[in-house]
């Protein structure tokens, strides 16, 4: 009898970094850190059934980063289900992560929800003299990408929508598809999730991460959640940077589900305010390395 409620943890882009490695980008809080104090909120507060990473689980594809990850997030005693991210990088994330209890499947059936774990990168992935599809040679190729599903994800994801015998799929996915942040605009993605949507009412909401700034929006009358970082995390309203946090989801019997965010307020992150060039970047203004090149300047000493 289907008559419980499913519950689900979200972390995104805890950004996993080797020990005595620097963060990509020149700022962000210690992940390994904000991990800690995230891990002891969410096991305090929360009696999950699943924990769900959405992306970017290493700062930059290292093997030795995932190594930590696997480290990290074994300490769940429950199933952790993890999608990639534009850090992540193909060979390394599936080798690096695996251990029991943390996987990366496709999909997750429970109590009549079909999640379905959706890789947003397959679209930068090259066929090799194989035929197998991997990842550009240069990882610069993957990071700071918007989404890009491709001919063949979305096939696979038709496939599954096609076969599934649950009532309700939720998708987990790395890149928000039409994400109000200029930054992330990209209309071919975009393109790809309206017809996806549009096609299969089954697609009940989305749950996703990447832009770093917690939020909820509707899209063909789905909700789309974005979770919060480990990295660093901003409000746009306020402008100012956020603790790091996790969304809380009740999956319920009838299609419908709550999320719940959750920001682990401490002294170490406090909401202090956020500069323009980093404004200029969400607004789609500068790129991620004219900003990296103003933060390098800011971080010289004057003479
Ligand atoms: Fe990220």
């Amino acid at each position: 009898m289907v008559s419980e409620t499913f519950r689900v943890i979200q972390l995104s882009d805890t950004h996993f970094l080797e020990e005595g490695g620097s963060a990509e980008g020149g700022f962000a809080y210690d992940t390994a850190e904000a991990f800690d104090a995230v891990f002891d909120h969410i096991t305090d507060n929360h009696n999950a059934d699943l924990v769900v990473v959405t992306g970017d689980v290493a700062d930059h594809g290292e093997p030795a980063q995932y190594e930590q990850a696997a480290r990290a997030l074994g300490r769940f005693d429950i199933p952790v289900n993890i999608c990639p991210g534009n850090h992540d990088q193909d060979a390394a994330l599936t080798v690096g992560i695996g251990r029991p209890g943390i996987g990366t499947s496709s999909v997750v059936n429970a109590d009549g929800w079909c999640h379905l774990f959706v890789d947003s990168n397959a679209g930068v992935m090259l066929p090799d003299e194989h035929g197998r599809h991997i990842d550009p040679v240069e990882t610069a190729d993957r990071l700071h990408r918007n989404g890009t599903l491709g001919a063949r994800e979305v096939a696979s994801i038709q496939d599954t929508l096609n076969t599934t015998s649950a009532e309700h799929v939720f998708v987990w996915v790395h890149h928000p598809p039409s994400c109000p942040i200029p930054m992330v605009d990209d209309a071919n993605y975009a393109s790809e999730w309206d017809a996806l949507l549009t096609a299969f009412p089954i697609i009940k909401g989305i749950g996703a991460g990447h832009t770093h700034i917690p939020d909820k929006y509707q899209l063909h009358g789905r909700e789309v959640v974005v979770a919060p970082s480990l990295k660093h995390n901003f409000d746009l309203e306020a402008q100012t940077w956020l603790p790091p946090g996790y969304w809380a989801y009740d999956f319920h019997a009838d299609g419908t589900f709550d999320a719940e965010l959750h920001l682990v307020e401490d002294t170490r992150w406090p909401r202090r305010p956020f500069g323009r060039a980093l404004m200029s970047l969400f607004q789609g203004e500068i790129t991620h390395t004219q900003l990296a090149e103003i933060t390098m300047r800011r971080q010289q000493p004057s003479n």
